[in-house]
């Protein structure tokens, strides 16, 4: 770590820097970050997903700091986590990250500065503002904040009713560069949450991604909008995405229907209030047979246990991200009418006969 960097973090845990002491403090010219590198994308082909070892292709950088832009700031990172999305940055798919970048860089010279041969990961964070670009009215240098991934500028008017549908809606240090794993974060205003004060560092940084991708999925107005009484099928529900998921069931009145792989996961569910669960591996369910055909008599096997435990019900709502394995019989299992919700495709997207959704 270097000396600046050393001041700013000693200035924050001293728990007695102001605002101005922070601006009071250089800003270190450069930082320690976890990224990935342009010149090694493929350093995977021709390995299996499952085998590419994300140790080879992570790597610790020391990197400039950037300079931040208008309605920006930087964030000294206090904790950050690592999700799926890190995942996929680091084998380099279902694309390369580096793409998004390049792409990116024609829309604007802000928008360049990201546009480089390393990528510094991260789609959550919470932290303390050490300097806040130009227009920056709500939060300011000292300010304790947590950071959601949702990399939006609110231009186009598409967007203005729901900023996922903005045009160039992006996912911070995913598809744009300096996100959360670093020692300081590059991130827009409209970004900044206060970090509540009842949570840690860690707790604050743990959820934003999992959390408002479920509300959205389940809760919003172009979501679900689940209601009193709704049955909820959750695939992989004490995974990032599902422990959200059976929360927000519960408190809107509705039923969950846990899907899990073990039986400590199914405890894990009924300690959270959930009374239906499946374990698919003690079921030993296979949507797909060896001949790569759908096998509908699992989808059954599976529709049948789900009314067992319901007392005869079809789920109203699937919430759907394993993508390949299981979205055919997501759809099957739901009740007529029902609705499949999905924001991801885990175990692929490519099928003999099919492509399914990819968030
Ligand atoms: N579009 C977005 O905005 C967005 C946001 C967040 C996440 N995502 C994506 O959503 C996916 C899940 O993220 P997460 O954070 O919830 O991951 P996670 O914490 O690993 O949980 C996923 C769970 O899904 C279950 N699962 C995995 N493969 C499965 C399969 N073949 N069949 C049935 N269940 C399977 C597993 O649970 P069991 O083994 O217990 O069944 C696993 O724990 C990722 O692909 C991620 O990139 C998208």
């Amino acid at each position: 770590m270097s000396s600046e960097m050393k001041a700013v973090l000693d200035a924050i845990l001293s728990g007695k820097a102001t605002g101005d002491d922070l601006v009071g403090l250089p800003v270190p010219k450069t930082m320690r970050a976890v990224t990935t590198h342009k010149d090694e994308i493929g350093m995977f082909d021709g390995i299996a997903s499952r085998d590419k070892d994300p140790r080879h292709s992570i790597h610790v950088d020391e990197v400039p700091v950037p300079e931040p832009g208008p309605n920006e700031a930087l964030v000294a990172v206090m904790a950050s986590s690592i999700n799926f999305n890190t995942v996929w940055t680091s084998i380099f798919e279902p694309i390369p990250t580096f793409q998004f970048l390049e792409r990116a860089a024609k829309r604007s010279p802000w928008d360049k500065r990201h546009n480089l041969p390393y990528h510094i990961m991260g789609s959550d964070a919470s932290g303390v503002i050490v300097r806040t670009g130009p227009g920056v009215t709500l939060f300011k240098p000292g300010d304790e904040v947590t950071v959601h991934c949702n990399y939006v500028d609110m231009q186009a008017p598409d967007g203005h009713d729901d900023s996922m549908l903005d045009p160039d809606q992006r996912i911070w240090g995913f598809e744009t560069n300096f996100g959360g794993l670093a020692e300081i974060s590059l991130v827009r205003a409209n970004q900044l949450m206060p970090k509540p004060p009842h949570l840690t560092w860690e707790e604050a940084a743990s959820m934003p991604l999992v959390n408002s991708t479920a509300y959205r999925m389940l809760v919003s107005h172009n979501g679900c909008q689940i209601k009193q009484g709704d049955i909820v099928l959750i695939w992989g529900a004490v995974g990032g995405l599902g422990g959200f998921a059976i929360q927000y069931t519960l408190n809107a009145g509705a039923f969950p229907i846990c899907v899990v792989s073990s039986e400590d996961k199914a405890r894990l569910c009924r300690t959270v209030g959930a009374r239906w669960v499946i374990d698919r591996n003690a079921e030993g369910y296979h949507f797909w047979s060896e001949d790569g055909s759908q096998n509908v008599a699992e989808m059954r096997r599976f529709g049948k246990k789900i009314r067992e435990l319901t007392g005869g019900e079809d789920p109203d709502v699937v919430y759907e991200h394993p993508g390949r394995e299981t979205f055919a019989a997501s759809v099957f299992v739901a009740r007529p009418g029902g609705q499949i919700v999905t924001c991801a495709s885990t175990s692929g997207t490519i099928t003999s006969t099919t492509t399914a959704t990819c968030g």
